[in-house]
């Protein structure tokens, strides 16, 4: 293979630039031309490509976002979407494509290999929602993003002894809640993977209130509810008052830690790797700390578990 594509599509996530730079370098350093596509499969669609070499991705690999910026395309979704976005990688004799992003981007990887274009995904969501792979790039990050802010919440709701309610991303996935309210110290943690019902939380409430505690962080994953619905359940139904927080989209940016970076850049160069052998449609993860690929027709039929253990946990340390 003589020319390849990079693209980021989907939320974009922090690791994503360490995973680019690394597709480029081993691309370079195989011989290889790189190209990389600009706003996902929308740049694709309009021919937005540009070439790329060692030092255009000099100096990225420690910054959040992505410096080929992202998009979610409604116009690849369509059949003459990615026929226009196959014909513009051969119209510059591309053969192969990297993609990196999340389930819906992996989707479309895997439906332009139909046109003729050789596809690896790279996971890069901070939602760490993909069954396939231990770990998504961007996780990590957001989980620390997270944590800072509970940390730092924490602090006035103990001083003024209340009830804080922290609301986090991870669309149907609790991993971003379970992990930082681990990490945190959260008293309760609400994920979509166990609904628990606002007598739950009450009752927990009032099991902390026996031993003499004053405050309470609860820790709200978005795909199990809303934080404000919750703030009036508790005063509702306990007469509760709480303070909420929605950290929103603070968990999207910020420099990528390194287990991030680390994470990025092995799962890029095996992907250039998996191209060279002439490999296609194939999504590359991490299991138990190695690096592995599997058609991604196979890994978008895995269904999320829940990590029984770390959510067993979590009922323990906050007894
Ligand atoms: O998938 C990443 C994510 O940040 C989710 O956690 C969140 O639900 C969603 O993207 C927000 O999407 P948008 O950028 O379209 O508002």
């Amino acid at each position: 293979m003589k020319k390849i594509a990079v693209l980021t599509s989907g939320g974009d996530a922090p690791g994503m630039n360490a995973a680019i730079r690394a597709v480029v370098r081993a691309c370079v350093y195989y011989n290889i031309v790189p190209y990389g596509v600009r706003r996902g499969y929308e740049g694709l669609i309009h021919s937005d490509i540009k070439k790329l070499s060692a030092s255009s991705v000099g100096d990225i690999i420690h910054k959040g976002g992505t410096f080929l910026k992202t998009a979610r395309s409604q116009e690849f979704m369509t059949k003459e979407g990615r026929e226009k976005a196959a014909a513009s990688l051969r119209s510059l004799g591309i053969e192969g494509l990297v993609v990196i992003g999340g389930d819906g981007s992996f989707r479309g990887a895997e439906r332009l290999t139909e046109e003729g274009i050789a596809t690896i995904g790279i996971p890069g969501t901070i939602d760490n929602d993909l069954a396939y792979t231990d770990f998504t790039i961007g996780f990590d990050t957001a989980v620390n993003t997270v944590l800072q802010a509970v940390t730092k919440i924490r602090d006035t709701s103990t001083s003024h002894e209340k009830t804080t309610i922290i609301e986090v991303m991870g669309r149907y996935c609790g991993d971003l809640a379970l992990y930082a309210g681990i990490a945190g110290g959260a008293e309760s943690i609400i994920i979509p993977e166990d609904p628990v019902s606002t007598q739950d939380v009450i009752n927990r409430l009032n099991k902390g209130k026996e031993r003499g505690k004053m405050h309470h962080i609860i820790m709200l994953a978005e795909g199990s509810g809303n934080a404000s619905k919750l703030q009036e359940d508790l005063l509702r139904e306990a007469g509760e008052s709480s303070r909420i927080t929605v950290l929103g989209f603070i968990q999207r940016g910020g420099d990528p830690t390194s287990a991030d970076r680390i994470l990025a850049s092995r799962l890029g160069i095996e992907a250039v790797e998996l191209l060279r052998r002439e490999e296609s449609g194939l999504a590359v993860g991490v299991r138990h700390s190695n690096v592995f690929s599997m058609p991604i027709s196979e890994a978008m039929k895995q269904k999320k578990k829940l990590d029984q253990t770390l959510y067993n946990m979590a009922e323990i340390l906050s007894v």
